[in-house]
């Protein structure tokens, strides 16, 4: 997808960028912090990969990455910009899903991979200050070795920045217990488009004390500010970690499985994560590993308690076992034996994103919708697909399979439509219609994943005009030249 696609075009208020800029930045950054292509004849490393996203669904045309390695050169760049009307995209681990990290036309990139020193960690507190280029992954092993825990989980761990997971407010496997990133954020260093740098890096659990605007920061998808550190509240890694794999009848039945596990697990309960059939059909058949359990089901879930006592756990999880097998709620089960069986099992439901990015496009869809109506959605969209002649048995219907998944403990489903090519037909037929059916249920047409390009023009859908103008003035109050992320849903 490029801008013809959205039918968008490049606004000439904002400047291209000249052999004068990139020998600017040199001297600013190093050249080792600058990767140019077809602005001066010395084009450094490939810069394609940081014009496309993970998918490689959406395509820009950037001729310069920048690679800041403080606060103070973020400052310089995007004082420089802002005078320049130099168009910046904000870049981390570009692990993001909704086109939001990578330019549209020429836009800048500013990535934070070399912003990635750890600040600092308070024991007593679990308090970590961090850049916001340390990987989420490396954050976590840090904690790990000193006890403690990142409150945010995702399949995209091994790649994506923290300051990216902040920027796109990511919610994760494990939102049920630790809560978002609105909560355990407790403090961000930010730099404005005109260069100020917003230093609100509280460590404090508390703090009354005006306008809480870092919480503008969370969620906004680079379109104020770039995001430099972040000060967030870790917990005690738990030392006793349990994983079940279900496989179940009925979505009526993944709901009372859900409710049971609430009263009974309940303050141990770390995760409750749903998976459609086709979507373990997809796992499997792209990593070539077996089924979990003996049976195909309808639908799996998987379970993860965690607490600090083992012994108390296991009574706990064994309880419901036996009560969630007995009332013939759940069909089938196992429980993870050791590490490696529990890693296997959390295979089954981190690796579906990856599975459909192997089988050609995927149409994502992230939402919010009350528990009751969830897996309706997708039950729905598959009917509509099929109806409309897209969806087969064999090679010739252009829809592969519409898949669901997601994290049943938020309320929040992953309706995918795994398509053989991109295709605009099936495109229209899903769209605005799924933005229809979730705005009569009151959902939210992004849960977590953000609006970035993809979902630019249905932000009306989920926020009134009131919210949507609250917004606008936001933005030029904070980027008045409009140079942050530009195109995108803002
Ligand atoms: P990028 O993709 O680089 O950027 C994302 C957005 O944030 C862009 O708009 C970008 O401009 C902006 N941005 C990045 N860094 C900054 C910064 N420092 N300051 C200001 N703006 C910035 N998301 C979930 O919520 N839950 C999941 O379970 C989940 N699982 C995933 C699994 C896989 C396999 C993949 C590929 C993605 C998944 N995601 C999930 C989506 C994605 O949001 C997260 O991977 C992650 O939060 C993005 O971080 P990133 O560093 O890659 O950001
Ligand atoms: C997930 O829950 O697996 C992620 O949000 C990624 C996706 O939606 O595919
Ligand atoms: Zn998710």
């Amino acid at each position: 997808y490029t801008s013809e696609a959205y039918n968008i075009q490049r606004d000439p208020k904002f400047a291209e960028v000249t052999a004068d800029d990139v020998a600017f930045f040199k001297s600013l950054l190093g050249s080792e912090s600058a990767v140019v292509d077809g602005v001066t004849a010395d084009a450094t490393d490939d810069i394609e990969p940081f014009n496309s996203d993970w998918m490689r669904k959406y395509r820009g045309h950037t001729r310069l990455v920048l690679k800041p390695q403080s606060t103070e050169e973020v400052s310089k760049v995007l004082k420089y910009c802002n005078e320049r009307k130099l168009a910046v995209v904000p870049q981390g681990g570009n692990t993001g899903l909704v086109g939001g990290s990578v330019p549209v036309f020429d836009e800048i990139v500013v990535n934070t991979s070399r912003m990635n020193q750890i600040r600092s960690f308070d024991q007593a507190s679990g308090v970590l200050v961090a850049d916001a280029g340390v990987i989420l992954e490396t954050a976590d092993s840090y904690l790990a070795e000193r006890g403690h825990l990142f409150p945010l989980d995702l399949g995209a761990k091994g790649s994506c920045h923290i300051g990216g997971n902040v920027s796109t407010n990511a919610g994760g496997l494990r939102l049920l217990r630790y809560g978002s990133l609105h909560g355990t954020v407790l403090g961000l260093e930010a730099v404005l488009p005109d260069g100020t740098i917003v230093d609100s890096l509280s460590t404090l659990r508390k703090n009354n004390t005006g306008y809480d605007l870092k919480q503008l920061f969370i969620g906004s998808e680079g379109t104020i500010g770039l995001v430099t550190a972040v000060s967030i509240l870790c917990p005690p890694r738990p030392r006793a970690v349990n994983v079940a794999y279900f496989g179940l009848e009925s979505f009526e039945h993944v709901q009372k499985a859900y409710l049971e596990a609430k009263n009974q697990l309940s303050e141990i309960l770390s995760a409750f994560e749903l998976m459609d059939g086709r979507s373990q059909g997809l796992v499997h058949t792209s990593t070539g590993n077996k089924y979990p359990l003996e049976g195909e089901y309808p639908f799996y879930c998987l379970i993860e308690t965690s607490g600090s006592n083992a012994e108390h756990d296991m009574a706990k999880l064994e309880a419901f076992l036996e009560h969630v097998m007995g009332e013939g709620i759940v069909a089938d089960g196992v429980l993870a034996q050791d590490e490696t069986q529990f890693q296997a099992l959390w295979r089954w439901r981190e690796g579906i994103t990856e599975s459909l990015s192997h089988l050609g496009g995927t149409y994502k869809y992230d939402v919010s919708i009350p528990l009751a109506e969830l897996y309706q959605l997708v039950e729905d969209c598959n009917s509509r697909l099929t109806e409309m002649g897209f969806v087969g048995d064999d090679d010739s219907f252009p829809v592969r399979a519409v898949v669901g998944y997601g994290h049943m403990g938020d309320s929040n489903l992953h309706l995918n439509v795994s398509v053989r090519q991109y295709n605009k037909e099936v495109e229209k037929a899903i769209e605005p219609w799924v933005y229809e059916w979730i705005q009569k249920r009151n959902g939210s047409i992004s849960a977590e994943h953000g609006l970035g390009i993809a979902k630019r023009q249905y932000i009306g859908y989920s926020q009134n005009e009131t919210m949507v103008n609250l917004m606008k003035q936001l933005k030029g109050l904070y980027d008045p030249n409009g140079i942050m992320n530009p195109y995108k849903y803002i």
